[in-house]
């Protein structure tokens, strides 16, 4: 290992090498070095899982055949354990046939390189995958001061505080419920805690006023749903919620905000979170109205499902789920 402390992991990111023949090791440490990279050896997958836990590893370069726990497993192991946070591993195998390279990418690694390699060819893999990793880290960043965001503006009033942490679960619940895919679901649950991030350039005199809104404050307020589109569109991951931010407030029957779509204009995530904000609101106290109960809320949806304001038929789901949670004891918290 060429640094054992280091502050700052950017300017010369580190290169986790496995591989079970120390002659390999030291060919591997000199290329990567001679790159400019700090590395770290291990000779074994287990010494290397110990590496890989105690310091920052950008990136691991690991030999396939290995006694015990080989290069795959090896490499399924240090995925599982980073899943909060890319890291790049590249398989050095000496075998050629397409089968291991699937299992390889099964395994989840980046890329597979035959022995004997070329050094070129391997450190130009290396420098772009980090790259790439460098781009992951940019954009878990910038997803993460949004998401503080949210908190933020919520915690300046006590009425809303929790709503987008709420309605972003039952988002996830319900596209579970509704057979939505993990990654749909992970999507639907994003847009569901992000669906008012617009609301933190409205003052709080306004989002707390106790009694009517005037004109001008309502149409303020409306145009919650275009900031927080603006707001959020710069990201390339936050593309897909969008339509979820922009027209939570637009109606099945084309009165609502801002862009009066209608019917199945309006994208069924959009759909979907006009129901879910509408119930937790109805459940959450304001300082005009108490809270309902779960009951009460449930009660009043279906009895308005088809009265304009939501997709029928996505109405008609949520109240199954939420029967049935009901009667399994869901508690509004
Ligand atoms: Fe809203």
């Amino acid at each position: 290992m060429t640094s054992s402390l280091r502050l700052y992991n950017e300017a010369n990111p580190s290169i986790l090498v496995v591989d079970d023949m120390p002659s390999n090791l030291e060919l591997l440490e000199a290329i990567f070095q001679k790159a400019g990279f700090s590395v770290y050896k291990a000779t074994d997958a287990l010494s290397g899982l110990n590496i890989f836990a105690n310091n920052p590893v950008d990136l691991a370069v690991l030999d396939v055949m290995m006694p015990g726990m080989n290069g795959f497993e090896l490499c399924k192991t240090l995925k599982d354990l980073s899943k909060q946070q890319y890291c790049p591993v590249i398989l050095l195998t000496a075998l050629n046939d397409s089968e291991s390279r699937i299992q390889g990418l099964e395994a989840g690694a980046d890329d597979l390189i035959s022995k004997p390699f070329n050094t070129s060819e391997l450190i130009t893999k290396i420098r772009s995958l980090l790259k790439l990793k460098e781009l992951h880290e940019e954009r878990d960043h910038s997803e993460n001061i949004i998401m503080t965001l949210v908190v933020a503006m919520e915690a300046r009033d006590p009425y809303t505080t929790g709503h987008s942490t709420r309605v972003g679960n039952l988002s996830r619940e319900f596209s579970s419920f509704l057979g939505f895919s993990e990654k749909e679901q992970a999507i639907v649950r994003k847009a569901g805690i992000l669906h008012d991030i617009g609301k933190m350039g409205i003052s709080q005199s306004i989002l707390c006023k106790p009694s009517t809104l005037t004109i001008d404050e309502s149409k303020l307020i409306k145009k919650h749903t275009i900031v927080g589109e603006e707001i959020c569109r710069p990201l390339m991951s936050m593309r897909s919620i969008l339509p979820g931010i922009r027209f939570h407030h637009e109606r099945w029957d084309g009165s609502g905000f801002p862009d009066r779509l209608a019917g199945e204009e309006v994208p069924m995530i959009a759909r979907m979170l006009s129901i879910l904000d509408s119930f937790d609101a109805m459940v959450s106290a304001r300082p005009y109205r108490p809270k309902k109960t779960v009951h009460a809320a449930l009660q009043l949806m279906a009895s308005e499902k088809n009265d304009g304001q939501w997709d029928p038929e996505l109405s008609t789901a949520f109240l199954t789920m939420m029967q049935t949670k009901a009667a399994e004891g869901y508690q509004h918290v």
